[in-house]
């Protein structure tokens, strides 16, 4: 392996789903029960450096500056992936930092997993292809195989037991459809269940839980011809309305998952006034109490400004439709 550079630097974006995953068919591969669609955006980066050194006993990690013995387990067994293909156990040495707030629903670990697949495939010299590097992001976080990608990006749930057939695809380039995404921001607190958690607890309580299920085919099917007939009102009524189920199914879990706060609530009413006075704007929410507004891009300064003097709301930003996870660099 020495004549690898065995060290590289990426970055990747987060992505927002417009057809929502919620379920797992596999716990272990990190197999969803479903497929979705996403969107990545350009004005949140994660930043990884990573080297593999034989010099060390132990993988260390730090993200945001800090270390964690929990995520060191979770990344170091995702690491393990990459080793077992380069056919080695060298310890390595990451730092990982997101420009936006960790763990409350901003979609972190999809660009954090993404970010960190593709330094280890370059460091490491494995060549492997963008779907293969999908895959494998699957099993940091579902979302991550869908930040591989940029622009408008379809999941596959696959029906395969090895989750070979389980990645993204990308649908549409960025410029292609340039849709805005406004994040009203209602809280910078950590949630407080992890999707990971949350999923397992839906699928075992909700009575709802298959039915959930059940609309993603449908619902992905017409967001794919909106998307390709950049048909915003019928992209707009699919993506609320699967946004909305999937809420629906985490309250109807025992005990129920409210991810939302008041703000949650007040901002989904601004967008409800804005569509009344013909601003072209819809809303998506993740598992956090973030509110996400898609907009034309003629129609993003209106929504910005409205949702901004939303009570509680603390910030907004302003994100056009960027690209895939990509090196930036060989050096660490
Ligand atoms: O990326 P995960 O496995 O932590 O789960 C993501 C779940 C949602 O963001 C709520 C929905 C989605 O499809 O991104």
């Amino acid at each position: 392996m020495t004549s690898q550079p065995m060290q590289a630097s990426a970055e990747a974006q987060p992505n927002i789903a417009l057809v929502k995953y919620w379920g797992k068919r596999d716990g272990a591969l990190n197999l969803p029960a479903a497929g979705s669609l996403s969107i990545t955006l350009d004005a949140l980066h994660t930043r990884t450096s990573l080297r593999f050194d034989p010099a060390l006993a132990d993988d260390d990690i730090r993200l945001n500056g800090e270390r964690d013995a929990a995520q060191t387990r979770k990344i170091g067994a995702f690491l393990d992936l990459f080793r077992a293909r380069a056919g080695i156990a060298t310890r390595a040495r990451v730092e990982s930092g997101n420009d936006f707030p960790t763990g409350a629903g901003l979609a972190s670990s999809a660009s954090g997993f993404a970010a960190l697949a593709v330094a280890a495939d370059h460091a490491l010299g494995l060549g492997l292809e963008p779907r293969a590097l999908s895959v494998l992001a699957r099993r940091g976080s579902g979302s991550a195989a869908r930040s591989i990608f940029g622009g408008f990006v379809a999941m596959a749930a696959g029906t395969r037991d090895d989750g070979e057939d389980a990645f993204a695809t990308p649908l549409l380039d960025a410029a292609a459809w340039p849709l805005r995404v406004v994040v009203a921001i209602t809280t910078r607190k950590k949630k407080a269940i992890s999707s990971r958690d949350g999923m397992d607890h839906t699928r075992d309580t909700s009575p709802f839980y298959r039915d959930w299920v059940a609309t993603a085919d449908a619902d992905l099917a017409s967001a794919r011809v909106a998307v390709q007939a950049r048909d915003f009102e019928k992209l707009a009524h699919v993506s609320e309305g699967s946004c909305l189920a999937m809420h629906a199914v985490m309250l109807s879990a025992r005990p129920g998952l409210i991810y939302w706060n008041a703000a949650t609530l007040e901002c989904i009413q601004c967008v409800r006034s804005l569509q009344a006075e013909g601003t072209g704007v819809f809303f998506t929410i993740d598992a956090g109490p973030q509110v996400k507004a898609v907009c034309l891009p003629e129609h993003a300064a209106r929504a910005a400004d409205a949702l901004r003097n939303v009570a509680g709301v603390e910030d907004v930003l302003v994100s056009g439709l960027g690209a895939g996870a990509r090196i930036i660099g060989t050096e660490t």
